[in-house]
């Protein structure tokens, strides 16, 4: 049994708007994928339905063989335990250390009553630790996040998801607010970090170059639709045209993006 399965996946928001229509998919522990797809294509939605954040209007996930779109609101808020998620804001709490940060990442393994105090005990602060060490940032440990750099800020959060130590790993644009070059570096830390420790990872990204050079696998999503299933190497004109293409009303930005795309990928 693969450890996540999407079974037919719908959801149809309170306007009518329906974001995704009826998406399929299985991962193994241990993929990286990478979601890929214009603005507005569905993506966001889909990991907040993995993480349990919007509930969908119809079909299934099964993470680790338990179906998490029949759960309630108390069976759900345990299973996100292991759900570990990177925001593209980051949503670190800027006045806390880096570490204490990490820290909140183990709140849900945490007595309610110690965590109301502050305290940790030392399994849970041995965890952090690793995490940060895991991405690099053990030296700032007891920075105060706002006196990170937004790379720093985001391997912190990369941190703090991972000291979940999460059956899947879930990050929506991840790079979005960082410059290319970090956007760089910050995406390999959370590859690597992800083939480290083996766990199953899904990745929301824009720029298409990044997903093929971290990712295993690419899944292209189209109005609320999947139009590609397969490794980098196989992504093409044809897919990327599938991808990226609108019916109508195709703006000067999406124009120059199509060219560029045709510029890097061979078809
Ligand atoms: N809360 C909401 N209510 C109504 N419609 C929504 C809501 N959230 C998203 N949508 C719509 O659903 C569709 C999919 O949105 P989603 O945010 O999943 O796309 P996305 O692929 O993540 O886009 P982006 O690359 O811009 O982040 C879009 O048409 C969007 O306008
Ligand atoms: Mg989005």
């Amino acid at each position: 049994m693969p450890l996540l399965e999407v079974h037919e996946l719908r959801v149809v928001y309170g306007n009518g708007n329906e974001a995704l229509k009826s998406i399929t998919f299985s991962a193994e522990k241990g993929e990286l994928v990478g979601v890929i797809g214009r603005s507005g294509a569905g993506k966001s939605t889909l990991l907040r339905c993995i993480n349990g954040m919007q509930k969908p209007t119809g079909g299934r996930i099964v993470l680790d063989g338990v179906d998490l779109t029949a759960m309630n609101e108390s069976e759900l808020r345990k299973a996100r335990r292991e759900i570990g998620f990177v925001w593209q804001e980051y949503n670190l709490v800027e006045r806390l250390p880096a570490i204490t940060n990490v820290l909140t990442g183990r709140l849900g393994y945490n007595s309610g009553f110690a965590s109301f105090f502050g305290y940790f005990d030392k399994s849970h602060r041995e965890i952090a630790l690793k995490s940060l060490e895991q991405v690099g940032l053990l030296h700032r440990a007891k920075f105060r996040a706002d006196k990170l750099s937004g790379g720093e800020k985001q391997r912190v959060s990369i941190a703090r998801a991972i000291s979940q130590q999460p059956k899947i790993l879930l990050a929506d644009e991840p790079v979005a607010s960082l410059d290319p070059e970090l956007s760089v570096q910050v995406l390999s830390d959370l590859a690597r970090v992800a083939r480290e420790v083996g766990v199953l990872t899904l990745i929301n990204i824009h720029q298409v170059e990044l997903a093929q050079q971290f990712c295993d696998r690419l899944i292209g999503i189209a109005r609320g639709k999947i139009v590609f299933d397969g490794p980098p190497s196989e992504l093409n004109l044809t897919v990327l045209d599938a991808i990226y293409r609108f019916d109508k009303n195709l703006s000067e930005k999406d124009l120059a993006e199509l060219a560029r795309l045709r510029e890097l990928i061979p078809g």
